[in-house]
């Protein structure tokens, strides 16, 4: 150790890196972190999960006052928007987790190295211009928006913008148009639809929320039309550009044809992220990217050079806060000597609009192009809670193997699918069969005892349908 500064030193503090140094610190291993930006956190903390959830939070409760459904329960109100206020609590809770972090920093001893590390070898970064040395190199330096030819964002200006430009919008668009119906596109589309935008979302693809199961995407795209966003699919945007206050788009049909052009107030370009490696100079370390620009690395985290680990978005996979955070407990794990695993096939996704959107491990279609599946369905609406409280749409949906019946996947669309997966996850991640699920007894009246009677259904016997 001795000519070493740290046994660990991270490189990026979201939830991998941050996440890893904690893990790595409580193991007795002496730890700092690198980050450049100016708070701890990340994207997920700083202007990802975290400001995205506070906005969706409270434009949810806004449309529960304006668009009927607290009326439809006997509570009228007139609401007026207060968007400066709104704005105001989502920045509280960013500051309020972030500043968390940095207590958990202080109180594990892990030194926040402020600045962007670069390698000078593969054992050195050098930081604001310090040299550092250290036996181990977590690289958890995250992701950044895909950039789109031809257009340009600008969130100062506030029409072109990214995720972090349509978090901070100062008014309410007249039209918003969402290039990409992938996740961000779906939740921030939403936030301002509810605060009263008329949104369209252009998706390149023939349907919208690539990766999730197919049933779960036909049905999500109705769900959304009949809140009024409008879509058109297998489309792409050639061009953007800004006249005065507003933006002009030029719109193609992806397999190509006539043009048309669509005039809008506010652009969110949200058509994926790309892995954060620039500046990095992995070449002085002896590492490169594959062809999306991704740190290879093996089962244990380790890359191609002894010494230098890599998790979270940066690697392949999900880019998903919870699965970063794994992966960072699991290399802390593994630099200590331990056995840190992660289990990639039980990974569940959220979509966190309304209703919620929500699975983990296979889709039916990778299900059966592995073998034969049974397929059980509950449709919310059947859901004595989900009817009771207003909240018909969705279904759950169980896919297990047919021989042996264990559970492959789990889909819902339901107003809370996020909290309900985590059982399914927990399920899965313990073998389960349907029939395990089924014979589990499931609280009264819960959102989860759709999942229950989804389970049920694999083998034809659900009570309420
Ligand atoms: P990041 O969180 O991106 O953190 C990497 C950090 O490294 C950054 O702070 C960066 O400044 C720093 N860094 C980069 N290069 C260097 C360097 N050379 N030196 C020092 N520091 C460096 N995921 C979910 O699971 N749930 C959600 O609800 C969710 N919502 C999202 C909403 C939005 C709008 C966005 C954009 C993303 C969302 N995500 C969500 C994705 C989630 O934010 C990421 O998957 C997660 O943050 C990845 O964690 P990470 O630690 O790999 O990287
Ligand atoms: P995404 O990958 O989810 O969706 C991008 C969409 O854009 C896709 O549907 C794609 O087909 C489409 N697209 C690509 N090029 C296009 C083009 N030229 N024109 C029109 N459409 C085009 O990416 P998104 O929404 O930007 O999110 C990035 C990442 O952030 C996701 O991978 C997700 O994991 C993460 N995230 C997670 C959240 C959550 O867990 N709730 C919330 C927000 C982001």
């Amino acid at each position: 150790m001795a000519d070493y500064d740290y046994d660990v030193l991270v490189i990026g503090a979201g939830p991998g890196g941050y996440v890893a140094a904690i893990r790595a610190a409580q193991l007795g291993l002496k730890t700092a972190c690198a980050e450049g930006r100016a708070t701890l956190g990340g994207t997920c903390l700083n202007v990802g999960c975290i400001p995205s959830k506070a906005m969706l939070h409270a434009s949810e409760y806004f449309e529960a006052a304006a668009g009927g459904a607290m009326a439809a329960m006997g509570i009228k109100v007139k609401p007026e928007l207060d968007l400066g206020a709104m704005h105001g609590q989502r920045k509280d809770a960013v500051k309020g987790l972030t500043g968390g972090i940095e207590f958990l920093f202080k109180k594990n001893k892990i030194d926040w190295l402020k600045g962007y590390a670069r390698f000078t070898s593969a054992d050195t970064v050098d930081v604001a211009g310090k040299s550092y040395r250290a036996k181990n190199i977590i690289i958890a330096t995250g992701s950044s928006v895909t950039p789109l030819a031809g257009v340009e964002v600008d969130n100062d200006k506030q029409i072109i913008v990214d995720s972090t430009g349509a978090l901070e919008l100062a008014k309410v668009p007249g039209h918003m148009v969402v290039i990409g119906g992938g996740v961000i596109g779906l939740e921030l589309g939403s936030v301002w639809r509810r605060l009263g935008a008329k949104v369209t979302c252009v998706e390149f693809l023939d349907q919208i929320l690539p990766g999730m199961d197919a049933d779960v995407r036909k049905e999500a795209n109705k769900i959304f039309k009949k809140q009024g966003i409008e879509f058109k699919l297998k489309t792409k945007v050639t061009k953007a550009e800004v006249k005065g206050k507003k933006a002009v788009l030029t719109l193609e049909p992806a397999a190509g044809g006539a043009a048309e052009t669509l005039e809008a107030d506010v652009v969110l370009v949200s058509i994926g992220r790309k892995p954060n490696t620039d500046g990095l100079a992995l070449d002085k370390a002896g590492l490169t990217t594959n062809q999306r620009g991704q740190i290879e690395i093996d089962h244990d985290f380790r890359t191609a050079v002894n010494g230098i680990w890599a998790i979270g978005d940066v690697v392949p996979g999900p880019m998903l806060a919870h699965k970063a955070e794994d992966e960072g407990i699991a290399c802390a794990e593994n630099i200590a000597g331990q056995t840190g695993i992660v289990n990639h096939d039980v990974i569940p996704s959220v979509v966190y609009t309304w209703p919620e959107i929500a699975g983990v491990g296979l889709t039916e279609e990778q299900a059966k192009e592995k073998g034969e599946v049974k397929v059980g369905k509950f449709p919310m609406l059947a859901n004595s809670r989900a009817k009771t409280n207003h909240e018909p749409d969705g279904f759950v949906k169980v896919i297990a193997d047919a021989r042996t019946d264990r559970v492959l996947g789990v889909w819902c669309i339901a107003s809370v699918a996020g909290t309900m997966i985590a059982q399914a996850a927990q399920a899965m991640e313990f073998g389960a069969t349907s029939e395990d699920i089924a014979y589990t007894c499931h609280a009264h009246p819960t959102h989860s005892e759709a999942i229950k009677e989804a389970a049920m259904a694999v083998t034809g016997k659900p009570i309420h349908i």
